[in-house]
């Protein structure tokens, strides 16, 4: 079946038509043509498809984008503005915490959420909001001071 779907996507309202049994993930990359947001497992186990729902990080890949109706979405293209990077992203350039970049925009996304709701996080509060995303190349440490760095530069008013 098809529906009109509504929600407000990177700051942005849109409606669409679209099918019952669309993936967020699908839509996002094939219909609205974001393709920050990655596709790595397809079955909820890698975070590369993470993006925020009304601010809380969520696999697109697991999601029905018709539950999002009425939602605010944003994905990794919401971040920076006026070219310049946001806190986060420039926490992942400025410490190295991307390699090959894959999984980026997913562990991107979970720190902006993570930092959204919790400015200044412990080591182990990073842990536990990164635990859903998988990084083959970095092995995690210098992602850990990415966010870190990001939180310090909110402290001076750059937005996660
Ligand atoms: S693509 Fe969604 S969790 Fe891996
Ligand atoms: S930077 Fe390559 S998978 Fe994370």
């Amino acid at each position: 079946m098809v529906r009109l779907l509504e929600c407000r996507l990177n700051g942005r309202d849109r409606v669409d038509a679209i099918a019952d049994n669309l993936l967020l993930l699908d839509y996002l990359r094939e219909k609205v043509g974001l393709t920050g947001t990655k596709t790595g497992c397809d079955g909820g186990e890698c975070g590369a498809c993470t993006v925020l729902i009304d601010g809380k990080p969520t696999l697109s890949c697991l999601t029905l984008v018709a539950t999002i109706q009425g939602k605010h979405v944003d994905t990794i293209e919401s971040l920076g503005s006026d070219g310049q990077l946001s806190a986060v992203q420039r926490g992942f350039h400025e410490k190295l915490g991307s390699q090959c970049g894959y999984c980026t925009p997913g562990f991107i996304m979970a720190s902006v959420g993570l930092l959204r709701r919790n400015p200044n996080p412990t080591d182990a509060e990073i842990l536990d909001a990164l635990g859903s995303n998988i990084c083959r190349c970095t092995g995690y440490v210098k992602i850990i001071e990415a966010v870190k760095f990001a939180a310090a530069l909110g402290k001076h008013g750059v937005p996660p």
